[in-house]
């Protein structure tokens, strides 16, 4: 192709990329945990243009000020010191007001930055604090850790179109102020919020290899950064770094394991430098960014079942039988086909099962989905299907079928067609259990794309 033709269609490529991006974020929250080391950076205003940016495309903002800083200039100047412990600090009553002082400082330089390019930014703290007290015989003074926060304002505030910024100071019930860590307001922001992506935007480029031990499967990039990270290979870096590892990286890291647990919903965390300009949009409308992202692989907690996960396999599915949803299973049974059954187990509690049975002909029966009433509506039920759809594909099964009372319209969302008893396989026809009168669903799998295949 002519060269000038070729940079035509790759520019085309690029644009209808962003608007995928767009279409996909539209409506959704991303965190960005801004360090205040880069409020001297000439390209700081770029930085906040391109938060305009997202913001203008309909993605909510809400942005937490790093503070440690301004804190440190602050405290230098009043000739006052201050001690870290495990990375926290001890605020003595001398340093609060100059903490208040540092944090209202930040947020405030932020907003003006929004303001002047044209978004509303609004700074408060909504949080309630009480005091770390004393720990191991050190008193932390006046730190405080986060009870909760009112994500309640937070989120109106987002229906209003402004961009929320909450800074690092909390109060107890009595109006007591203390200083609180400006990472534990991102986690519980994604905790509290249905946040799809966290951002940490300090100098740092992403997560540099040098000196760490990585699993070998990992290719950092040309950088020497670590571009993608799975929770596993967070873990394994986490654990075999114990020295190695900065505390900025240890903290990304940890954080960016916690918001991305299965109940807290953070599916991407990107550790990008806010001293290289286009970062942040490269990162979120690219597939290839520029520091490094961790994400949660959807299947990283489904797994095969043992026998040791049969007495609450049975107990999860004690309720669904009683009400028509599944049939009864002995302990036998399930014990029998124990390698066909797939749990998903979070800290060692199971949220959901499933099975897939081999049939004959190259067929495969989906069975036992069921998810603890305690997990329903999160997605746990979907992932354990389009595992098992997946695992049927990947198996060579042409086809897999189910038989359901009362949750057809469910599976009919992963594309499952009606089909009668007599399309079953031959031996599963004669068990057909014509007094039940399961409804006999069908899915072809031979034409079925890849993008369901298990991780
Ligand atoms: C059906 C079941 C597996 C869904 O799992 P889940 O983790 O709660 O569901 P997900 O979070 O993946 O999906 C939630 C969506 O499914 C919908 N849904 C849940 N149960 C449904 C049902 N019986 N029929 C139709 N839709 C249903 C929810 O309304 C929700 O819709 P939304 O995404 O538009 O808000 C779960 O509710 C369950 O264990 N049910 C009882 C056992 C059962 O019926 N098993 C199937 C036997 S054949």
């Amino acid at each position: 192709m002519h060269k000038q033709k070729k940079e035509v269609v790759a520019g085309v490529s690029g644009i209808r990329e962003v608007f995928n991006y767009i279409r996909r974020y539209r409506q959704k929250t991303f965190v960005l945990k801004i360090e205040d080391s880069l409020l001297d950076s000439t390209l700081f205003p770029l930085l906040m243009k391109d938060i305009i940016q997202l913001h203008d495309v309909g993605i909510n903002i809400v942005i937490v000020p790093g503070i440690r800083h301004t804190i440190e200039q602050k405290l230098d100047q009043a000739g006052i010191r201050t001690r870290f412990v495990d990375g926290v600090r001890i605020t003595p009553v001398s340093a609060l007001p100059l903490v208040k002082l540092a944090a209202m400082e930040v947020a405030e330089t932020i907003i003006s930055q929004l303001g002047a390019g044209g978004a509303n930014g609004i700074m408060g703290t909504w949080i309630r604090a009480r005091s770390l007290g004393v720990s191991q015989g050190i008193d932390f003074e006046f730190t405080g850790r986060i009870e909760k926060i009112r994500s309640d304002i937070v989120v109106k505030l987002m229906e209003e179109n402004f961009i929320p910024v909450l800074y690092n100071v909390g109060f107890n019930s009595t109006g007591k102020s203390y200083n609180v860590n400006s990472n534990e307001i991102t986690c519980c922001l994604c905790r509290d919020l249905d946040v799809i992506k966290l951002f940490f935007i300090g100098q740092d480029e992403g997560i540099r290899v040098e000196n760490l031990t990585f699993p070998g499967e990992i290719v950092p990039n040309a950088n020497g950064i670590f571009s993608n990270l799975d929770l596993s290979q967070v873990d394994y870096i986490l654990e075999h770094n114990t020295d190695q590892l900065t505390y900025h990286y240890r903290e990304y890291l940890e954080n960016a394991l916690e918001v991305t647990r299965p109940q807290n919903g953070v599916n991407r965390v990107h550790i990008i430098s806010g001293t290289r300009e286009g970062s942040l949009l490269t990162e979120v409308f690219s597939s290839t960014g520029l520091g490094t992202m961790v994400y949660r692989n959807d299947y990283a907690y489904i797994r095969m079942a043992t026998p040791e996960d049969v007495p609450e396999i049975l107990l999860l599915m004690e309720d669904y039988v009683k009400q028509g949803n599944l049939v009864l299973r002995s302990e036998s049974e399930i014990n029998d086909r124990i390698n066909d059954y797939y749990i998903y187990e979070v800290d060692r509690a199971i949220y959901g099962c499933g099975a897939l049975y081999p049939q004959d002909n190259n067929q495969g029966e989906i069975g036992a989905i069921a998810v603890n009433p305690s997990y329903k509506c999160k997605g746990v039920g979907k992932k354990i299907m389009r595992y098992l759809i997946g695992l049927g594909q990947k198996r060579g099964m042409n086809r897999l079928f189910l038989l359901t009372t009362q949750t057809s319209d469910w599976f009919y969302g992963f594309g499952f067609y009606p089909g009668t008893p007599s399309s079953l396989p031959l031996g599963r026809k004669v068990r057909y259990n014509n007094e039940r009168n399961s409804r006999v669903l069908l899915l072809d799998l031979v034409s079925r794309s890849q993008d369901t295949t298990p991780g």
